[in-house]
């Protein structure tokens, strides 16, 4: 039994949290499980059982901040039930709204994204009427050494952080404000992880950073850019998968997409995001390239790795958008042909550069109207992309059952296609090759040969 302040009389200290936003909060909830575990909490899937709730926040876009206010509610109700449950926000809804969250009466614990080292403190601290806050962004913190614990279902993919925060400033942006200044981790330590992931049995790494290219360690006999990290991880085991996200435009280098194909092990893969077609808008974006950049830096990848799956994200109706320069972006992804995007309205963020200096001018039926231009142009372009891939044959990852057809297995190829065929004995974690035999816009459809 462990006893809080007076009031928080916890029997067990079951642990619950709902992860919202980018695959780095997924690592994060991670850390948090390790974090919280060693203080004694043991992870639940279940909230009613939950001593303490959290939800691991993202606040990228307005609506992203509005569905965790209505979870929020659905927390409250487990309040009502049981007077002693702790809720808490943590993340960047965390770092953004800080004591408003507060103020709201319904949080108790509000812990910002380089503050996850306090929580079993601030759990200890947590008191009715004496909420628990800690938003203070670090210079440092890289939770180095924490093996996060893996929350993953099959055991096959893993994530590994290997910086964190931002320093590029993206107008729209809110990330630098709530994930604070960039911090690369010590080579060292994500080569632990790595080793630690491959021990326990997981079959691919996926390496995160908000600009990966713009890892770097530096010390008295080190010097590590992140071609030579991700050189690193894959000769670490030839037998293990290596990913990486994301790359910024700007800073991809020549270095890197050699490295990549260099390496069997390292996936043919770059998510790439291009925001908008239009130079102007570009610029106003602070995004510093241009769409020739842009396109260069695709023929580059192209011509050494032919095979290479690209990916990117989009924004329709950001400021002072006009026809043309929405025209800029669909003719964008024709020439550079995605395989897949991940495609946003434009959503002012208090506080941005873009906030602060342009008015979101766009008016919200013309937002929709160019997002869903975009949406059905990659729709033709994902399924162009796919039926060039009827008839290869792939080295497929396998994740486990489809979803669609619980007889049949699904996994995704090098160039993260999601690929779904007979099983034929093969479970979570085997390596098949995978020919192709159809598609649909999302997935390709094959048989083990
Ligand atoms: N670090 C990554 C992206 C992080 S946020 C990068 O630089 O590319 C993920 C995506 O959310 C962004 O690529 C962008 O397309 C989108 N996004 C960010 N801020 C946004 C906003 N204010 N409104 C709409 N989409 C936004
Ligand atoms: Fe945001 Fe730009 Fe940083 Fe990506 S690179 S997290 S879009 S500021
Ligand atoms: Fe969202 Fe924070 Fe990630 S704002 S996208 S959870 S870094």
């Amino acid at each position: 039994m462990h006893i809080f302040a007076q009031g928080y009389i916890l029997m067990k200290k079951k642990l619950y949290i709902e992860t919202y936003g980018c695959q780095m909060n997924v690592a994060d909830s991670e850390v948090i499980f390790s974090i919280l575990g060693k203080d004694g909490y043991e992870r639940t899937t279940n909230m009613d059982e939950a001593d303490v709730i959290l939800a691991n926040t993202c606040s990228v876009r307005d609506n992203a901040e509005q569905r965790i206010w209505g979870r929020l509610e659905v927390f409250c109700k487990q309040k009502e039930a049981r007077p002693n449950v702790a809720v808490g926000i943590v993340g960047c809804m965390a770092e953004r709204l800080k004591d408003k969250l507060i103020e709201t009466g319904k949080v108790d614990i509000v812990a910002g994204p380089d503050t996850y080292r306090s929580l079993p403190e601030m759990l200890r601290n947590l008191a009715p009427e004496r909420p628990q806050i800690n938003v203070l962004l670090s210079k440092e913190e890289n939770y180095s050494e924490i093996i996060p614990v893996r929350t993953d279902k099959n055991g096959v993919s893993a994530f590994v952080t290997i910086m964190r925060g931002c320093n590029n400033v993206c107008s729209y942006c809110v990330v630098p404000y709530t994930r604070g200044a960039e911090r690369s981790r010590d080579p060292e330590t994500i080569l632990e992880e790595v080793s630690d992931v491959v021990g326990k049995g997981y079959k691919e790494v996926t390496l995160l950073g908000q600009n990966v290219d713009s890892y770097h360690w530096k010390n008295a006999d080190k010097d590590v850019d992140f071609p030579d990290l991700l050189e690193m991880v894959a000769m670490l085991n030839p037998s293990l998968r290596v990913r990486f996200a994301t790359n910024h435009p700007k800073d991809i280098s020549d270095k890197l997409i050699e490295a990549m194909a260099r390496h069997r092990n390292i996936c043919h893969h770059i998510h790439l995001p291009v925001q908008s077609g239009s130079n102007r808008l570009l610029e106003k974006m602070r995004r510093r390239y241009t769409r020739e950049w842009y396109m260069e830096r695709v023929r580059k990848i192209r011509e050494v790795m032919p095979d290479c799956g690209l990916t990117t994200d989009v924004i329709a109706g950001f400021c002072s958008e006009t026809e043309e320069d929405h025209q800029q972006t669909l003719s964008i992804f024709r020439e550079a042909g995605f395989d897949y995007a991940y495609m946003f309205q434009y959503s002012e963020r208090p506080g941005t550069l873009a906030a602060r200096n342009y008015p979101d001018d766009v008016p919200p039926e013309i937002k929709t109207r160019r997002l869903n231009e975009i949406i059905e142009l990659q729709g033709q372009l994902s399924l162009e992309s796919n039926r060039r891939d009827v008839g290869k044959t792939f080295e497929v990852l396998v994740e486990g059952p489809s979803k669609r057809n619980q007889d049949e297995l699904c996994g995704r190829t090098g160039s993260d296609k999601m690929c779904v065929f007979p099983g034929l004995g093969h479970s979570a974690g085997d390596f098949v090759n995978v020919q192709i035999t159809s598609c649909t816009s999302a997935t390709l459809i094959g048989k083990i040969v």
